[in-house]
């Protein structure tokens, strides 16, 4: 397992970099529009291909599920399954913001095996191993230490597969509770940040696969709790709620959420 989280290191860094190369240029990118505030660019196809023929090249054994070429997935218990975002954070990358990822998990027989997300802006790589320990850059690290919900930032993603009230209605809750909001677009990314103590947790009514699993490993591993949204192959293409907490805030941020 430590071979595969180097490999993945390694990918999610040349990924990275690749993006990278691509943001220095936004006015040149190829952009299509896949519905409401969900954009996809030929960086986003690019830096898929590059992460597919390097994880088939090495593991070809495995299957591999990528937010761009989901459509042609069958999931399948008996393999491993990389999962992959090569750009989480589609459009604050467009924008020439700085919050953006990339996101590779190895998922085996019902657990998350290992998950990886790089912030190329920041040159951060957040890793982490099941039953091994969450790093950055290498060195240990873990969730806030807070008991309460006014003690820092929460998380919190939208898309257009819920409602508006799906995420205004635990917003609400999380406010008159005295906590606080913060959107990035990049729900990796967020993840990555409560892991690192950054944020106090993360919510979002329906994140897919491809957008959480990483983070979700990361965070549990960095002594967090999470909800563990894929727990079967089947739940690989159908996506969840994702919820993530520092231990000592997350009975709190579950009634947020519960109401
Ligand atoms: C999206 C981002 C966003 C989250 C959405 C995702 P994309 O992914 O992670 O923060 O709220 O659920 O779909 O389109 O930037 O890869
Ligand atoms: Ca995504
Ligand atoms: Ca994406």
């Amino acid at each position: 397992m430590a071979e595969r989280l180097a490999f993945a290191g390694a990918l999610a860094r040349e990924a990275g970099a690749t993006a990278l190369e691509f943001s220095r240029d936004l006015g040149a990118l190829d952009v299509r529009s896949k519905g409401v505030q969900d954009m996809v660019t030929e960086a986003d196809d690019t830096v898929e291909r590059l992460v597919r023929d390097a994880v088939i090249n090495r593991y070809p054994d495995d299957a591999f599920l990528g937010e761009e070429s989901c459509d042609s997935f069958r999931p399948d218990a008996s393999l491993g399954t990389w999962v992959v975002d090569p750009i989480d954070g589609t459009q604050p990358f467009l924008c020439g913001l700085r919050t953006w990822c990339v996101s590779i998990a190895w998922f085996h027989d019902g657990r998350v095996r290992l998950g990886v997300i790089y912030d190329p802006t920041h040159d951060e790589l957040f890793s982490a191993l099941l039953d091994g320990g969450a790093t950055l850059n290498d060195q240990p690290m873990s969730t806030a230490s807070v008991t309460r919900l006014d003690e820092g930032l929460v998380g919190m993603g939208h898309s257009n597969r819920v409602s508006t009230d799906d995420t205004l209605a635990p917003m609400r809750r999380l406010l008159d509770a005295n906590g606080m909001f913060h959107r990035c677009g990049s729900g990796a990314l967020s993840l990555a940040h409560v892991a690192a103590g950054r944020l106090i947790g993360y919510y979002e009514p329906h994140m897919n696969a491809w957008d959480a699993i990483a983070g979700d490993l990361i965070v549990r591993e960095a002594g967090g709790r999470t909800n563990e949204p894929v727990r079967q192959a089947t739940h690989l293409l159908t996506g969840a709620p994702m919820i993530a907490a520092a231990p000592g805030v997350w009975i709190a941020l579950n009634e947020v959420i519960d109401g």
